[in-house]
């Protein structure tokens, strides 16, 4: 019988260490220490031992026992930590590796000056405002003193929407005017940028899609001078204390007195030449021309339901792209709109 037990452990023992998996140690238990199971089976025999050996040969079994459950407990301990250690092997993240590049986008250059150009007027004390480029004909053209037969209501220049041509895609932003002063009492000071649409083929100057904004202030006592201070302070914020500005009389149907506002060219200085050729960016002006500008006509301050003999306003629109292609140094308009990002990554 004791070697009976001596074998049954030598068994267990070899057996256990073999053992790779939780599931086949589980069946070795049964095997040895079940029920049904080897151990068990010569313990039965027990009873025709005599009195003298059943105590001893008890105690060798029970031994047998403990030594098996231990060594089950170990194998079971090892074999959680083999499981676990070629889980984490097999699981290991190498922080290490570079990862996939995420291309990021670039904020576009006009998006970039329009936002300069906003906070200076934000910091004059100028309110934001948005209007629909889908527009009315009476608001884009006739509200603002713009007759039916002038040349820029022509279909040739406009997009219309209607026979009746009476609904169109804003041709400028001068119709945020109107939108404003019918629903605002002075003192009214507001900047809205946006898109306007006109029938140009695209070109180095040109696009049939393109940005202004617009400026409109009416107060009591507003005069020309508050016009050329405002204009005065864009410039120099945005191009430099040494930016030179002239203003010259011109004709717009909404304002009386019109004029634009032109800047010296920054490469010839106003002289119109460069190392005695012609200046290539103003072609020879001296000047480029920036904005259109002048006091809110009272015809259109009237339509609105505003005083003219109280109030007075002054306005002003000028293009966007103009604004940036002179800040960023871009020579050609399309290089705006393509969104090539190896160019807007210079911005
Ligand atoms: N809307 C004019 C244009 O598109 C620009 C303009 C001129 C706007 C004079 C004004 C202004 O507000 O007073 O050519």
């Amino acid at each position: 019988m004791k070697q009976q037990l001596e074998q049954i452990k030598s068994q267990a023992m070899a057996a256990l260490d073999a053992a790779q998996t939780p599931a086949a140690l589980d069946e070795l238990r049964v095997k040895f220490l079940g029920k049904k199971g080897e151990l068990t089976a010569v313990l039965k025999q027990m009873g025709k031992l005599s009195a003298e050996e059943r105590p001893v040969m008890g105690q060798l079994a029970n031994a047998v026992r403990a030594e098996i459950e231990e060594k089950l407990e170990t194998r079971k301990a090892a074999i959680h930590a083999a499981v676990l250690e070629a889980k984490l092997v097999q699981e290991a993240i190498d922080v290490t590796i570079p990862g996939t590049p995420v291309t990021m986008g670039h904020e576009h250059p006009m998006n970039k000056v329009l936002q300069e150009i906003k906070d200076i007027f934000v910091g004059m004390g100028y309110q934001i405002v948005d209007g629909p480029e889908v527009e009315l004909a009476s608001y884009n053209f006739t509200r603002l003193n713009i007759e039916e037969g002038h040349p820029s209501r022509d279909r040739s220049d406009t997009f219309y929407f209607t026979d009746d041509d009476a609904v169109l895609l804003r041709t400028q932003t001068s119709p945020m005017q109107i939108r404003v002063m019918e629903n605002a009492k002075p003192p009214i000071c507001i900047l809205a940028p946006g898109r306007v649409y006109r029938k140009d083929e695209a070109d180095a100057t040109h696009s049939p899609m393109f940005h202004q904004i617009e400026g409109l202030v009416v107060d009591e006592h507003i005069t020309m001078g508050n016009l050329k201070g405002a204009l005065e302070t864009l410039m120099k914020r945005l191009y430099g204390e040494d930016a030179v500005m002239r203003f010259r009389p011109h004709h717009f149907p909404f304002t009386e007195p019109s004029c634009e506002m032109d800047m010296q060219c920054h490469k010839c200085h106003g002289t119109g030449e460069v190392d005695g050729n012609v200046c290539s960016t103003c072609h020879g002006e001296g000047w480029i021309e920036l904005l259109g500008a002048g006091m809110v006509h009272p015809a259109v301050l009237e339509c609105c339901g505003i005083d003219p003999e109280k109030y007075s306003g002054f306005a002003f629109g000028m293009g966007l792209e103009r604004m940036a292609m002179r800040r960023t140094r871009i020579n050609d308009l399309r290089l705006i709109f393509d969104n090539d990002v190896r160019f807007l990554n210079q911005f």
